[in-house]
Formats: C-alpha cells, structure tokens, sequence
C-alpha cells in the first residue's frame, strides 16, 4: 500500500491512461485535474477507475449546493474515490457535495475532500476579498467547517497540517507539492520531501511533474517510496485508508 497519488496533468487521456497504467503498483491511487476534466471530459475518470485504484476528481467545486449536489453525483456515477470541493462555498454546499457524490458512487466508499485556502493566496489576497484573518485561522475555520459538513478529509500544504490535525483531527490529510529531496520547487510556493509531510501529519500526498515529467516516471516514483521507507515513515497510510 502506498501513500501516492500521482496528478495526471496531462491534456489527453492517453498519455494520463499510458502513464497510470505504467504506475499502478506504486500508487495509492490517481489524481484527476482540471486540465483532464477540461479536455478529454470526466470520462478519464471511469477508465481509471476500472483499472481498480482509486481516482482524487480534483474538480475544486463551488456553486450554489444543488449544482454541486448534481456535479459530485456525476462525478460519483464516473467512479470518483474523492471530489474536492471550495470549504467557502459554506456547510449547506459541503453537506450538498457528500450527499451526491455518495449517491452517485452508488454504495462505493466515496467522499468529499475540502479545500481550505489556495496555497496561491498570500494574507493580502484574504484582506482583498474582505477576510481580515491570518491564512493559518482561516484553514483550521475552514477545517472545522468541513468536519462538519461529514467531508472525509481536506487538502492542504505541508505548513497547514498542523492547524487541520488541530482543528478537525478525524479529517485525513492530503498534501500536495512533494518534491524529492534537493528537486525543482516548479511552480509552487510550498514544497516538502515525503519523509517531511509525512511526518508533519500529512496521510496522503499528492505528487505530479517531478514523477509525469520525469524521463523514467517509474523509476522516479520509486525513488520517492524509497525515500520515505528509508526516513523510517510508513509508506502506508493505515487501516481503512484511502
Ligand atoms: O506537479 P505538482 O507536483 O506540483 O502537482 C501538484 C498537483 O496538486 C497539481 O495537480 C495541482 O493542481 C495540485 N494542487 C496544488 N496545490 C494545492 C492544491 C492542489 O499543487 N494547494
């Protein structure tokens, strides 16, 4: 068992289906983003879930509840494992998004994943959009929120996890922006070794480019398992999970 999911930010479905295939056994499951459900559709979604592991619809809804009722059971119907969903779309929206998508998944084990604060907003983003808070009292607010709303779990950075096992300490945590230890930060702001996150609380990691654009993306994701063996962390997320 693994605590992997590999982002497929790919355009087209074959070279995410091409890739996920070649990966399977190392993972934990998939992550599906915007830029797939934007092209080739959320029907990725169902050929990935038939190869038997989970897939993460990282769909970032936020909508008015219904709407996001109808779109998380659609995304269920395709074979979603778990739909993110925007926390400041509020409780009603949350608890909107867990009853389609667990209608939609039909008796599979299915749930909702919140997004707390983009790790693209800085405090002077919260102050503009009239949040006069810290970025760390937002996340556990938010955390709290989700917890409530019966979501399964959110997604943070490596520097919210603390704040979420706080706040809502029955949520699991999903940590994106792994890097392997000395790799190109790419684009995003926060990044960790899986050894770091997985010792900061994080219970599954989300990790792309340094594997997808890697020239042997197997061997690459094996480096990262081997890194965490090697810290002495558990590469596997524990009963019950994912
Ligand atoms: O390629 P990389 O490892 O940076 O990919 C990270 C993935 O996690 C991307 O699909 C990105 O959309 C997603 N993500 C993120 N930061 C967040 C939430 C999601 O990087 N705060």
């Amino acid at each position: 068992m693994s605590r992997f999911l590999v982002a497929l930010d790919f355009p087209d479905a074959e070279t995410a289906v091409r890739t996920a295939r070649r990966l399977a056994d190392l993972v934990a499951g998939f992550k599906v983003g915007l830029e797939l459900l934007s092209g080739p559709g959320p029907g990725v979604v169902g050929i990935l879930a038939e190869m038997g592991l989970p897939v993460f619809c990282d769909a970032k809804l936020h909508d008015i509840p219904n709407t996001v009722e109808a779109a998380a059971r659609q995304l269920g119907r395709y074979g979603a494992r778990w739909v993110s969903v925007h926390a400041l779309g509020g409780v009603r929206m949350l608890e909107a998004a867990r009853e389609g998508l667990e209608e939609g998944a039909a008796g599979r084990p299915a749930g909702v994943l919140a997004v707390t604060v983009l790790t693209s907003i800085d405090p002077s983003d919260l102050a503009a959009v009239g949040l006069g808070t810290s970025v760390g009292k937002q996340v556990g607010r938010l955390a709290r929120l989700a917890d409530r709303a019966g979501c399964e779990g959110v997604v943070c950075p490596v520097s919210e996890l603390a704040t979420v096992s706080q706040a809502a300490p029955r949520l699991i945590k999903v940590t994106p922006g792994i890097r392997p230890s000395g790799g190109s930060a790419d684009d995003q702001r926060l990044v960790a070794t899986p050894s770091e996150a997985v010792e900061r609380g994080a219970d599954l990691l989300v990790v792309g480019r340094p594997v997808t654009r890697a020239p042997d993306p197997r061997r690459a994701l094996e480096e990262l398992v081997e890194s965490l063996v090697a810290s002495g962390g558990s590469a596997d997320p524990g009963e019950g999970q994912p």
